[in-house]
This record gives structure tokens, sequence and C-alpha cells, in this order.
């Protein structure tokens, strides 16, 4: 018998309870319950969470008015030669985050600019652009600043690229993904996440996102696959969490929503297709992988009303605010300068937001590309994508606006190579 056995067990909900504040003060206090048999209350092991967080806080505050990078930073060669040191493996388990330069040519990165450019002039997309899909990224009057197109030739082939498989390889082995027999994903087959393309002109005047979260929700608290991935942290041991065990995390369920992302991501990401400097509502991250823990447990403690998640709830991001967490928000740090052809990632868990811009300097244009390792969370996920690219749909995860159904210039399942074709499950 471990010493998980003995402990109260914990009400779960694998799908959205009908009555939140209920189910929330019914989880909070089985947490509670569960903490305090640790021999701590909640609010002490939190206190001590906060007081090792704001040392980590204070040094990247520091790191940044030393005029130093706060990111770290890899060159796409070294990573695919195997040249990175532990010094830097370790630096960057620390930052949870990472710019890869070079990832890209950036004649191949500025070509695929021009690409999507071509891509949506041709098939009249700004004609017959209907406005945005959704509340979450919505901005700009008419005018989208992301784009909902998922399946042009530029955006495949840097999903399907062999430098962008060496990147997430890399990325994915940074996790622990098997314990106590079980492989819960595979770090060298990534699964495609198609997602849309961002283009911010010249001039453009965006209000940025606030601080958050995207992993998952009420979810996080109340499902069994959740709670057993954050179990070190339900039973009050902060010290046995580790932000980078990927256990039980590719079998949980999650909340519907329209921000939910439906697959297992060991990072978030990027690929730069213009000039972007890091004073022009560029993103930021609070570059410290175990905030997360911190977020978690925060709204067990006393101060906190019992039906009140520090502004959590179902369908929308998981906030990260001054009324809650103001002492973190120092340590939001931005991306360095990037190039055409560097990519931007940070870890799943990660607190991140967009700053605003006024009379932004230069473009600011990306496709989002993540890491999203094999398992089988994923491999359901691509079922549905897998039908999304052959019907030129939107994947399931995004509004369904469909607007590259009819064009006839998308990316054909004759285009696809070998890594396009596994991160589809279309071999074997
Ligand atoms: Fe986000």
């Amino acid at each position: 018998m471990t010493a998980t056995d003995t402990l109260p067990a914990l009400p779960t909900w694998e799908t959205t309870p009908e009555d939140l504040p209920a189910a929330i003060r019914t989880v909070k206090a089985a947490l509670r319950e569960r903490i305090a048999a640790s021999g701590r209350s909640v609010d002490e092991v939190v206190a001590e969470l906060e007081s090792r967080l704001r040392a980590e806080v204070a040094d990247v505050v520091a790191t940044r008015e030393r005029g130093e990078e706060v990111w770290p930073v890899l060159d796409y060669d070294d990573i695919a030669a195997g040249r990175v040191t532990d010094d830097q493996l370790a630096h960057l388990k620390r930052r949870g985050c990472l710019v890869v330069r070079g990832h890209f040519d950036r004649d191949r990165a500025e070509q695929w600019d021009r690409d999507i450019v071509d891509y949506v002039e041709s098939n009249d997309f700004f004609a017959t652009y209907r406005g945005p899909g959704d509340d979450f990224f919505g901005s700009v009057g008419s005018t989208p600043e992301i784009y909902p197109v998922y399946w042009s030739p530029a955006q495949m082939e840097a999903r399907q690229s062999p430098r962008m498989a060496t990147v997430q390889s890399f990325l994915n082995h940074r996790w622990t993904f098997e314990s106590d027999g079980t492989q819960w994903f595979d770090p060298d087959r990534d699964t495609l996440y198609p997602d849309r393309i961002r283009r911010r002109p010249e001039g453009a005047d965006s209000g940025g996102l606030g601080a958050h979260l995207d992993p998952g929700t009420l979810d996080l608290w109340m499902t069994s696959g959740y709670q057993a991935a954050f179990d070190a942290l339900f039973r009050g041991d902060v010290g046995d969490h580790d932000p980078w065990d990927a256990s039980h995390r590719t079998a949980a369920a999650q909340y519907p929503g329209s921000t939910m992302c439906s697959a297992f991501r060991t990072f978030q990401g990027w690929t730069a297709l213009s000039e972007m400097r890091n004073d022009q509502g560029v993103l930021h991250t609070i570059p410290i992988p175990e905030v997360f823990a911190y977020l978690l447990l925060r709204p067990l403690c006393s101060d906190v009303p019992d039906d009140e998640m520090c502004g959590v709830w179902t369908n929308q991001a998981f906030p990260v605010t001054a009324e809650w967490h103001e002492w973190l928000l120092p340590a939001q740090s931005p991306i360095p300068d990037v190039a055409p052809g560097d990519s931007v990632w940070w870890h799943c868990d990660m607190v991140h937001a967009v700053a605003p811009v006024t009379d932004q300097q230069g473009w600011g244009n990306v496709m989002y590309i993540p890491a999203a390792p094999w398992c089988a969370k994923n491999d359901r996920y691509v079922a549905t994508v897998r039908e999304a690219f052959a019907a030129g749909t939107s994947p399931g995860d995004f509004p369904k606006e469909d607007y590259e159904a009819d064009w006839a210039n998308r990316f054909t399942a004759a285009d696809l190579n070998d890594i396009g074709r596994a991160g589809l499950g279309l071999d074997g």
C-alpha cells in the first residue's frame, strides 16, 4: 500500500459538472482535506512554494535589468548535431522556453510568407472574410490578424519538414515520457496539429492578450487523469512534483470549450515569418515552469472563497491576473528579437501573454506549430484532423469557418512526405 492509498479519495467529474459552483466547493474541500493529511495546511504548503518562486521571479527580473537575455536561445545546427551542452539543457528546463535560431533558412521562411499571401489572395480570402470566428483572438475590425487558414502548402511544408521533426523530438525529450511500465508518448514522432497563422501588418494597433494558461480549466482539478498527473501537488508534496513528467497527462479527460486544445503538447510554438522586434507586441512568458504548481494550489488557500478558483472557469482561458497573482507578473519576459526562420517555444503549462502594440513597426507574421508527440490522446484527435485535411475544413479545435474547402491550390495528400503521413496517422 502506498501513501496515496491511505488518503481520502477525490471526487471526480470526467465531463463538465452541471453545477459548477457546487463541484468547485466539493473538490476544494476534498483537496484541502487530502493536503492536510500531509501534516501541513494548504496555506503552509503554498507559502513555502511561494517563497521559492519569489526568488525565481527576482532572478528573472534581475537578469532582465542587467540587460541579459532571459529566454534561452539555441542554434538549430547545434540541436541537429547533438551539440547542446548540459548547462544549456539545464537552462532550458529552468526557464521552460526557447528560441531556435536558424530553424529554417531566412529565404525559405520569407518565401513561405509570400506564398501564404499568394494562397489567400488567389482565393479571394479578403473579399469573403466574415470576421473573427471566435472572440479569443478577435480584433481589428474586418481585417484579419489571425487567418483561419490551415492547409496552405507553406504551413504543411513547415509541419512535415525534417528540420521541424528534429526540433520537436529534441523538445519532447526534455520530458519524462515513461513511468511504471507505461509509455505516455513517443518523443520521436509528432502528431500533426494544424493551427492558424498570424499576419499582423505594419502600423497595426493590437490590444494583445492577457496572461493566461492553455492546458485546461476546471478539469485540471476535477478529472481523474489530471488528478493523477498532479498527485504530488494534491498530496501537498510540492517537492515531488515534476513539471516535466508527462505521466497521466496524455490520458486525462478535458472539458470542451472554445479555447480547448484537444492535443497534448509538450511545447506550444510558432515559427517566425518576419522580423519582429521584442518591443512590438510580442509574446511574453513567465519563464518559470513551477509557477503552474502554484496556480493549481493557490485557489485552495483559506483567503479564497469556497466557490472561487481565482478566476478559472470553463470555456475561457485560465487567467493569471493582478487580483490573485500580482507578484508573479513582473517576471513576464518578452522573446528576444527574432528573424524569419527562427522558432519560439514554451512549455505547455507556462503562463504567457501577448503585449499590446500601437503603430507596430514591421510585420508580425508567424505560423503556429507546436510539439505534439504521438500518444493515445493525440491519436484520437488526429482522426478528426485527417477528415479536415481531406475536406479542407477547419480542424476540430477551431471555429467551423471552412474557408479552404473549395480552394483548389491547397496542400493535398499527394504532397505528403513520410513525416506528414506519420503525423496524420496514415502509416502503419
Ligand atoms: Fe495561449
